[in-house]
């Protein structure tokens, strides 16, 4: 049974974000990669981080499989499925931004309704979508896992592209043409739209 009666939270105890921004001299962030599967979006996040890093901010992947691996076991690719899996991702995000860390994360998170649910968890000035914009045609040739093949099999259900929806976010902070095969350029440009929103000035403390 969900019982909610007897919470007490004590978010007012906790030391506040901005003190741990200062700490990380950056700013807590969510960076949210959505995209078909084999659109590229694990690659992309991956070499964001690194890049990320070598620049010297501190950021969390969090990605589809390695979730579904741990925390999110227990749930498979119904449309209920995927909102729990995006809601709990949603949560745990905010709670590393509450550290001032530097969210990437890298779901398909399909429908509107899913992205809107993370963008409310989070807060709209802390979520930057980037939708990696890959057709489903390149997607399903490449098919890294196997997984369209499968899927086109009737192997497995509820396939996004193929037998579940997906709908392209109306207005993401960045959109990556993600048949370019040059990902390097890709990265670039992201970095520009992205380095901006979480630097730091250190003139706020002065
Ligand atoms: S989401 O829709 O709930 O956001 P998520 O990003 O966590 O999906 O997981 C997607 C990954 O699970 C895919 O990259 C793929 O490897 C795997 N997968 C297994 N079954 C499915 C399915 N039915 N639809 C999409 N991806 C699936």
């Amino acid at each position: 049974m969900n019982n909610n009666n007897h919470i007490y939270t004590t978010f007012d105890k906790i030391k506040d974000r901005s003190a741990k921004e200062v700490y990380l001299k950056q700013r807590g962030k969510v960076i949210w990669f959505t995209g078909l599967s084999g659109s590229g979006k694990t690659t992309l996040a991956s070499k964001l981080e690194k890049r990320l890093f070598e620049l010297n901010y501190f950021c969390q992947i969090l990605d589809g499989d390695n979730v579904r691996s741990g925390i999110n076991k227990n749930l498979r690719f119904t449309e209920g499925d995927r909102l729990e899996n995006i809601r709990r991702i949603a949560e745990v995000s905010k709670l590393f931004m509450n550290c001032g860390i530097i969210l990437i994360c890298s779901f398909i998170s399909p429908t509107d309704e899913m992205r809107n649910m993370a963008r409310e968890i989070i807060g709209e000035d802390d979520f930057l979508e980037i939708f990696v914009n890959t057709p489903l045609e390149v997607c399903e040739q490449r098919d890294p896992k196997g997984l369209y093949k499968k899927a086109r099999a009737g192997e497995i259900p509820n396939f996004t592209g193929i037998s579940s929806p997906f709908e392209h976010p109306k207005n993401p902070f960045i959109e990556v043409d993600n048949t370019d095969p040059d990902m390097d350029g890709n990265v670039r440009e992201m970095l520009k739209r992205i380095i901006p929103e979480i630097r730091w000035d250190p003139s706020e403390i002065l």
